[in-house]
């Protein structure tokens, strides 16, 4: 116990040494659950289960380096010509996700939103997102966009196919047209990550993507840390970005 007369020691609180672009909106791809569990001799329930993990530490980290959005590939719409079992098995994760993070969410003021399809989910699970979303509504520092059922060439013909009553046509009443089709909102993407050693986009945020950044990781997203989050956003702060314009230094 402290005597009056005693200081605490001031320990130094680490000064981050980065100085991260604010406000950004990374989407990941995280892909290579399955080849990570059966490189362990592991079914590939126990990859995505690994990977939900991974979920939460991404989650956990993602604020304090200056990520607003993170949007996360959890389910693409291409998975259902899966075995039933395993796109189920993946279902009954993201419900177990739901009931278990929301709390924390609310906590850590990160507001949850699921884009994609929601009329080929379980009822239950339906009701599960709407909960989750409406305990989290009021989250700020992190809006985190699971991508479920998501097809990004379904949503922007879902989108165009609304379109023709919007009085006021503009790339920007497409978008939010968009973010209607999604429910999730849809905001441009900053930098998209993809795990697992693939190179593609796979039908994920084909729109929102038009000026992202790409980084493709070999690592599968079981072993996906923050400070592999944290590299790929320092590669990003090292990228040039001129949308088609000429790099500041050619353009004095
Ligand atoms: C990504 O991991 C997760 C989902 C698509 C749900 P995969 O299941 O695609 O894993 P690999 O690519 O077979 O290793
Ligand atoms: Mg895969």
């Amino acid at each position: 116990m402290l005597m009056p007369h005693q200081t605490v020691r001031q320990i130094p609180i680490a000064q981050p040494t980065v100085d991260y672009t604010p406000r950004l909106h990374v989407a990941i791809i995280s892909d290579g659950n399955g080849r990570w569990a059966t490189s362990k001799g592991l079914p590939r329930s126990a990859g995505h289960r690994a990977g939900a993990e991974t979920v939460r530490r991404v989650v956990t980290a993602a604020p304090r380096m200056g990520i607003h959005t993170l949007t996360l590939f959890a389910l693409s719409s291409a998975n259902w010509k899966r075995p039933d079992v395993e796109v189920q098995g993946i279902l009954r994760l993201l419900h177990e996700y739901l009931l278990t993070e929301t709390t924390h969410c609310i906590d850590e003021g990160v507001r949850l939103s699921i884009i994609g399809r929601r009329d080929r989910l379980p009822a239950t699970l339906r009701q599960a997102v709407a909960d989750s979303e409406a305990a989290t509504a009021r989250g700020t520092r992190l809006h985190l966009r699971l991508a479920v059922d998501y097809s990004a060439r379904e949503a922007i013909y879902h989108a165009a196919c609304r379109f023709y009553k919007v009085t006021e046509l503009s790339p920007e009443s497409f978008s939010t047209v968009l973010a209607e089709v999604l429910r999730g909102g849809s905001t441009e993407v900053d930098l998209l990550i993809r795990t697992g050693g693939e190179q593609r986009l796979s039908d994920f945020l084909l729109w929102e993507c038009a000026f992202a950044e790409f980084v493709f990781l070999q690592k599968r997203w079981p072993d996906f840390t923050a400070e592999d989050l944290e590299a790929a956003v320092m590669e990003f702060n090292r990228r040039e970005r001129t949308r088609g314009a000429l790099p500041d230094a050619i353009a004095g």
